[in-house]
């Protein structure tokens, strides 16, 4: 999960990482408020969750409280790289800057490791520094038992070569921010700029934060930082039955069990789907090993309740689940959400291999439901699904 810079900038405060006072805020006037606390100016800044904020016009600087008014104005519904602007944050105006510097870690998947990434050159063009001269951006790993103490921190400092004023401070900022990215769980944390002030201090101006959402469990209080908002309310009612679905733009709705099958029954039904007037997947949605009935209804809930979708396609290979029992499950699901009152409109192509596959296509032709086809190969399901949504 990607934050926001301002929910960034609460997890660096927490955790001993130099930041400026800065307050979110969704309405033009209530800049004049948090600018007055802020003492008389403040940085007005997009929230949104991508980069080059400051490039498209999103990051201002407010000269008094009016200013803030009209600028938080501006800003808010300004459109950024498709990602419309709901808060802003106000942030205090840092002393003069003299330099800008690039400080992150992050898990390095191909080397098994963390990496600390460091450069003198930071600020608004670190990719371009990063694509053009890759030499100024130092990468160091970092061992996750060991991870970033002191004399880690200097080894850091020294690799990607920060002048000896600031060498300490520095330091000490990436003791601080490897524990966020520790304490929080997270897959990413970078500061851009990490400023040096006239005054000589170093400060986090602007940051981002990923966290690993495999550590949901032992972290309660990251709940309270997903936007809701912009969640996708499909989504967001999968993830309270605790079922893998991704909303996808076509109108095939997918069920599969296996993350594996169902990415390739993705591929199957686009690749059919250019035959049948470019229909395309809805959804990926993978029900896992077990594939209950109740697991298989709360699924086909809903991927019916998706007005998108025109016609669903269940791809099931049975391994250590036997297909009559998965079967039985898309039965008894259909079942289920009838009596619930909830009218199944939508044709349903079946495909059942694998461990007792007759079987299971047994119970499907002995129920013969209306809405229930029966395909036995994978591309074959997958062309007759995509026929039913494009003859939708
Ligand atoms: N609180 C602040 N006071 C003074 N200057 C600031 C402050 N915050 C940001 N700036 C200046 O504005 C520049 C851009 O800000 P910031 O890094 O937050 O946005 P950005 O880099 O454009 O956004 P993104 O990270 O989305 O690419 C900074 O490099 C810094 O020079
Ligand atoms: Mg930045």
């Amino acid at each position: 999960m990607d934050l926001f810079e301002y929910q960034a900038r609460d997890l660096f405060a927490k955790h001993g990482v130099p930041v400026l006072a800065g307050e979110v805020i969704d309405t033009p006037e209530a800049a004049r408020e948090v600018t007055q606390r802020l003492g008389g100016k403040s940085v007005v800044k997009a929230q949104v969750k991508v980069g080059g904020r400051g490039k498209a016009g999103g990051v201002k600087v407010a000269s008094d409280e009016d200013d803030a008014v009209a600028k938080a104005r501006d800003i808010l519904g300004m459109d950024i790289k498709g990602h419309t602007v709901h808060k802003v944050m106000l942030a205090e105006l840092a002393p003069e800057i003299a330099e800008e510097y690039y400080v992150s870690y992050l898990l390095d998947r191909t080397n098994r490791t963390f990496l600390a990434m460091a450069s003198v050159e930071g600020g608004m063009d670190i990719e371009e520094v990063a694509a053009t001269k890759p030499e100024a951006l130092a990468k160091i790993p970092v061992d996750a038992n060991e991870g970033v103490t002191p004399e880690k921190a200097r080894e850091i400092v020294a690799a990607a070569k920060f002048p000896a004023d600031v060498a300490d401070k520095v330091a000490e900022v990436l003791v601080s921010l490897w524990k966020t990215f520790v304490a929080e769980d997270a897959l990413l944390v970078e500061v851009n700029p990490l400023a040096k002030v006239v005054d000589g201090d170093v400060l986090a101006l602007d940051g981002k934060v990923s966290l690993d959402a495999n550590a949901e469990f032992r972290q309660p209080g990251h709940a309270e930082l997903e936007d809701k908002a912009a969640a996708n309310p499909l989504e967001a009612a999968a993830k309270a039955k605790g079922l893998n679905y991704v909303k996808l733009d076509g109108e095939v709705g997918i069920i599969g069990n296996g993350a594996g099958l169902v990415m390739s029954t993705l591929d199957v039904v686009a690749y059919a789907g250019e035959k049948h007037s470019g229909v395309k997947p809805a959804n990926f949605l993978d029900i896992g090993g077990g594939a209950s009935a109740e697991v298989m209804a709360n699924g086909l809930e809903i991927i019916l309740g998706d007005p998108d979708v025109k016609s669903v396609f269940v791809n099931v290979f049975g391994g250590i689940t036997a297909c009559d029992a998965v079967a039985n499950g898309i039965v008894q699901a259909l079942e289920l959400l009838e009596s619930k009152g909830e009218a199944v409109t939508k044709p349903l192509v079946v495909r059942l291999d694998g461990n007792n596959a007759e079987l299971g296509r047994k119970i499907l032709d002995d129920r013969n439901h209306p809405l229930v086809q029966r395909v036995d190969t994978m591309d074959g399901a997958a062309d007759k699904a995509a026929e039913l949504a494009a003859a939708k």
